[in-house]
């Protein structure tokens, strides 16, 4: 059986710029309490009205296809990871079909938020190693910026988020020391309700009402000290999964990649896992937590750079609203 390689990758953020500096135009908080608690320094968001996320979902797979110097009519399928889909139905995936002119193709969304391009990650290796799709196009893309409380209340959440996307084109190698060696997923739907968005909600009827707009149950809601504290738990555990599966230990580790949510909370995992600081790759002081994008986004900044190389051990892990979390152990 092959194994999945990535083929190439590619990133897309909005042209707007922020820093921290900036959100205060809205929200009573400064640039010190951000970055103390975060690491972020600046976001990308999209002008409201020009960009959705199926947009910045096409750039990230043409500079991808680019990369790979390949045509869209080349792919077999489309997987595309958000939370924030363009509109409630149909999926994301489809307006990225549309817009890529490859009708006909399967176009899966995935809604596994913050694990999203890892859940993704799963299900195209699957595909690919047993030959149902060749060329497979799995995006992560998100626009929180146009789902942001602008009021005092929203501030701990809004200044976390910004919008981007990554994309990645995966296939099969008969290399077979390379490639996806591993997925490891997981979810703990007990804990749902700590980050989440209530409204619009088909649990009722209407599923969204003038008194929910009013009490803003529209916005999303994070309980952060709990997702803190799950996330530099399960984290860790999920590339010790990835490891031992593989008979592998951290010391083979080339490049760690996790979800970016928080800079302290990456620093919590790298601690315990005991590796160097060349041994892991962060940029959320760039981009803000871009959700399901974060991943991709961090791969093709490795890869163009040079940082990653043929046969490196790439780990990849992440955690968030769900709860969900998963790992993914790849031989660049
Ligand atoms: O990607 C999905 C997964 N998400 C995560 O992994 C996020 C996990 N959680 C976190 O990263 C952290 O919990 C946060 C960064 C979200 C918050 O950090 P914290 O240390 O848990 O802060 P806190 O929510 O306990 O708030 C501390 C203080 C509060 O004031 P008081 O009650 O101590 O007076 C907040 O009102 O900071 C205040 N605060 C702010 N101050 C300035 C909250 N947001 C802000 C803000 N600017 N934006």
């Amino acid at each position: 059986m092959p194994r999945t390689e990535f083929i190439s990758t590619g990133l897309y953020v909005p042209e707007r710029t922020l820093t921290n500096d900036d959100l205060r135009q809205w929200w009573d908080t400064s640039d010190e309490w951000i970055r103390e608690r975060t690491g972020i320094e600046t976001r990308h968001w999209v002008k409201p009205g020009e960009q959705a996320g199926s947009d910045l979902a096409l750039e990230a797979a043409r500079s991808a296809l680019d990369r790979a110097g390949m045509q869209p009519k080349e792919l077999d399928c489309i997987i595309y990871a958000t939370l924030s889909p363009d509109y409630c139905f149909p999926g994301g995936g489809v307006y990225l079909q549309r817009k890529l002119g490859v009708p006909g193709i399967p176009a899966l969304d995935i809604r596994n938020q913050c694990t999203g391009f890892i859940y993704g990650l799963s299900v195209a290796d699957a595909w690919i190693r047993t030959g149902q799709y060749r060329r497979v196009l799995l995006v992560g893309a998100e626009v929180h910026s146009t789902g942001m409380d602008f009021t005092p209340a929203g501030r701990d959440i809004s200044v976390l988020f910004g919008d981007g996307a990554g994309a990645a084109i995966l296939g099969p190698t008969e290399d077979e020391g390379r490639g996806v060696l591993s997925t490891h997923l997981w979810a703990d739907g007990r804990h749902a309700e700590q980050l989440w968005c209530e409204v619009e909600t088909s649990a009722r009827y209407p599923r969204v009402s003038h008194q929910d707009l009013d009490e803003g149950r529209q916005y999303a809601i994070m309980n952060g000290r709990e997702v803190f504290k799950h996330a530099v738990t399960k984290m860790p555990q999920s590339v010790r999964t990835a490891l031992e599966v593989n008979g592998l230990s951290e010391a083979d580790v080339k490049l760690l990649i996790a979800h970016q949510a928080n800079l302290r909370i990456n620093e919590m995992v790298q601690r315990q896992l005991g590796l160097r600081d060349d041994q892991v790759y962060n940029n959320i002081q760039r981009y803000g937590n871009t959700t399901a994008a974060t991943i991709p986004i961090a791969i093709h900044e490795c890869a163009a750079s040079g940082r990653l190389q043929r046969g490196d051990l790439l780990v990849l892990t992440a955690f968030g609203s769900g709860f969900t979390w998963g790992s993914a152990a790849v031989r660049w």
